[in-house]
């Protein structure tokens, strides 16, 4: 039987994760029988390449869906809010990478490799998550199936990547601005205030760290944490089906290109040693640890490559018994966003699910 072919649509096709979604729907060779680019009004005539050919980017409105099957789309929630129901009206599924649809009751929020059997039950839209949640997931599932996850604590270093392209280009403007402008030639000077007219950031990112992503909560005890902190926390309870686990967590910008780091702390409700837990990391699909301390990872050294790195294993000192620090590293563009996203597909195409239900819930 000729293998099935389908109508796929990339909406954010011009963006960070459109682009590297292009990229792994030619290098997978996933089954496309014809692919849709989608973006706003500006980039509306552009054209990209695939497969050696060009595709003239089109403008996102309900209309385009006509036809598609399946809707890879990371054009920012407003976005996806407006038109993923418009798709799934068309027939198509959707495959989300905005927060906006992650923590709806009928909406599987999915890391591939890791709880694909969510998809089953999909009803039309289906979530990636956060990139910072997505790389924790195949390492904290694993300690968890060893050991019994009791608490995580969580300080990620997230790239500015991960902002998207405007926030890229400016990272790099301020960065040719400080330089330009001598901020950085004496000591006083190297501590100033950038006279650097920002758009996207609330303080400079250049030759700093930012301890704010996405806007602060007010409500109750969640008040004084960023929404990339709370979607860290409700998102990992999500995925691992475990809506009571303690898990707290700090998000940091810091100014590397590509790349996610994390500090992780997990303690485990049963003892296990250094060893067992390193092991059982070792064969976890996707990841990659470490061979000794000195071999550490860091994100220059390991972006634009696929798996999600683990090293500075080690017990945590306050808890030897069940307590561990790990250091968790992996290109957010990848398992964190448009990887994540062709695996959901893949994996959709595999049980036969590119299809939305009849009764479909109102998103
Ligand atoms: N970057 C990451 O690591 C990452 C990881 C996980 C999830 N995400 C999520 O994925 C989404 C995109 O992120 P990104 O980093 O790719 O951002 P980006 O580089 O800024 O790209 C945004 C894309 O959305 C399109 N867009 C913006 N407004 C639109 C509109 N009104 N109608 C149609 N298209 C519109 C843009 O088109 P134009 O070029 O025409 O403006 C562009 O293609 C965000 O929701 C983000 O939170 C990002």
């Amino acid at each position: 039987m000729p293998k099935k072919l389908y109508n796929v649509a990339i909406l954010g096709a011009s963006g960070l994760v459109g682009g590297k979604i292009l990229a792994f729907l030619e290098e997978r060779n996933f089954p496309i029988n014809t692919l849709k680019l989608l973006a706003s009004k500006r980039s509306v005539g552009q054209t990209l390449l695939f497969q050696g050919k060009p595709i003239t980017i089109e403008e996102a409105t309900p209309d385009a869906f006509e036809g598609v099957d399946i809707v890879l789309a990371s054009a920012g929630g407003s976005v996806s809010e407006a038109l993923a129901p418009e798709a799934v009206k068309r027939g198509a599924v959707v495959i989300d990478n905005t927060s906006h649809y992650r923590m709806h009751p009928d909406v599987p929020l999915v890391v591939g490799g890791v709880n694909e059997e969510a998809l089953l039950s999909h009803q039309g839209i289906i979530a990636n998550p956060n990139c910072s949640t997505a790389q924790l997931m195949p390492v904290l599932k694993t300690i968890h199936a060893l050991a019994g996850l009791e608490r995580v604590i969580v300080s990620t270093y997230q790239s500015v990547s991960g902002g998207g392209k405007e926030a890229l280009d400016e990272l790099r403007a301020e960065l040719a601005h400080d330089f330009e402008h001598g901020q950085l030639k004496g000591r006083s000077d190297a501590f100033a205030e950038s006279t650097f007219d920002r758009q996207i950031f609330k303080r400079s990112i250049a030759f700093n760290l930012i301890p704010h992503i996405d806007v602060f909560s007010e409500d109750g005890v969640e008040a004084g944490y960023t929404k990339e902190e709370l979607k860290l926390i409700h998102e990992t309870q999500k995925i691992l089906s475990l809506p009571n686990l303690p898990i707290t967590a700090t998000a940091v910008r810091v100014p590397v290109l590509v790349g996610h780091s994390e500090s992780v702390t997990a303690d485990c409700s049963r003892a296990v040693s250094l060893e067992s837990l390193t092991q059982a990391l070792k064969e976890t699909p996707d990841v990659v640890v470490a061979d000794s301390h000195q071999g550490y990872f860091t994100p220059r050294e390991t972006a634009h490559t696929d798996p999600v790195y683990v090293s500075r294993i080690r017990k945590d000192t306050s808890n030897p018994e069940r307590g561990f620090n790990l250091w968790v590293v992996s290109d957010n563009l990848r398992i964190g966003a448009a990887l994540n996203a062709v695996r959901i597909a893949e994996a959709l195409v595999r049980l036969n699910k590119v299809a939305v239900p009849k009764a479909r819930p109102s998103f």
